[in-house]
């Protein structure tokens, strides 16, 4: 494992972005004290990352390797493509864009921005066992053919960007996507909103909302739930085991 984190260099914030970062942590820490799992809680803590400013990647980077060694990718200001997203899975990389919604928009971005990467995503990876298993998605989805590289991206995007996770028997919200959208939070924990166990079969049948909020969330019962999912899914595809 290299030191070096192919961070992209500090982007030309603007007050503007600095005015939204702080307002986006601002309400969503606020929002979330009720739904944030003890993963995000623990994660959020060792990040440190200042609520008023937005940080530098380079800086990020370096703490993350420290704590987890994962490192920041640089991404486009879109959605990658899938084979690139899990090729820097696979490196232990997490990509990040230097765009944030404008002001007008906090509540919900189609793009994942730096509110949903940084505030979202890393806390996550501040923990060496969770990037251990997101890591694992990486050869997992390259030994795969396209029917399942389709399906392990939605077996990612349940879990990870959208998933909902079981604690001491109430649920809370897991996926980066309901962290980082104050509108999906609240539509993921609505009374009406389908939120059933997490199963494979339905997962890989059920397209992700990448432009809209979801209609179904999946529930897990713990972290190491991702890891048996992984398990499971390569046994019966006969995909290579993940090391995990
Ligand atoms: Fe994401």
């Amino acid at each position: 494992m290299t030191a070096q984190t192919h961070a992209p260099a500090m982007p030309h914030y603007t007050e503007t972005d600095h005015a939204v970062w702080a307002e986006l942590v601002r309400q969503q820490l606020a929002q979330i004290e009720q739904r944030a799992c003890r993963e995000f809680v623990a994660g959020w803590r060792r990040l440190a990352l200042d609520p008023q400013q937005l940080p530098d990647p380079a800086a990020v980077g370096e703490h993350l390797m420290a704590l987890s060694g994962w490192s920041l990718g640089d991404a486009q200001n879109a959605y990658l493509e899938a084979d690139e997203w899990f090729a820097h899975l696979a490196r232990r990389r997490f990509p990040v864009t230097n765009y944030i919604r404008p002001p007008e928009r906090l509540e919900f971005t189609p793009l994942p921005d730096l509110f949903h990467e940084y505030f979202g995503h890393l806390a996550f990876f501040t923990d060496r066992r969770f990037g251990d298993i997101a890591q694992a998605f990486g050869p997992l989805y390259q030994a795969a053919g396209e029917r399942q590289r389709l399906e392990i991206a939605r077996l990612w995007w349940f879990t990870t960007e959208f998933g909902i996770i079981r604690e001491d028997g109430a649920l809370k919200a897991f996926g980066a996507g309901l962290y980082s959208s104050p509108g999906e939070l609240a539509k993921a924990f609505a009374p009406n909103t389908p939120r059933v166990p997490f199963d494979i079969d339905q997962v890989v049948a059920t397209a992700g909302a990448k432009y809209d909020m979801h209609d179904t969330y999946f529930i897990i019962d713990d972290v190491e739930q991702i890891a048996t999912i992984l398990r499971d899914y390569a046994r019966r595809e006969r995909l290579p085991e993940p090391h995990i």
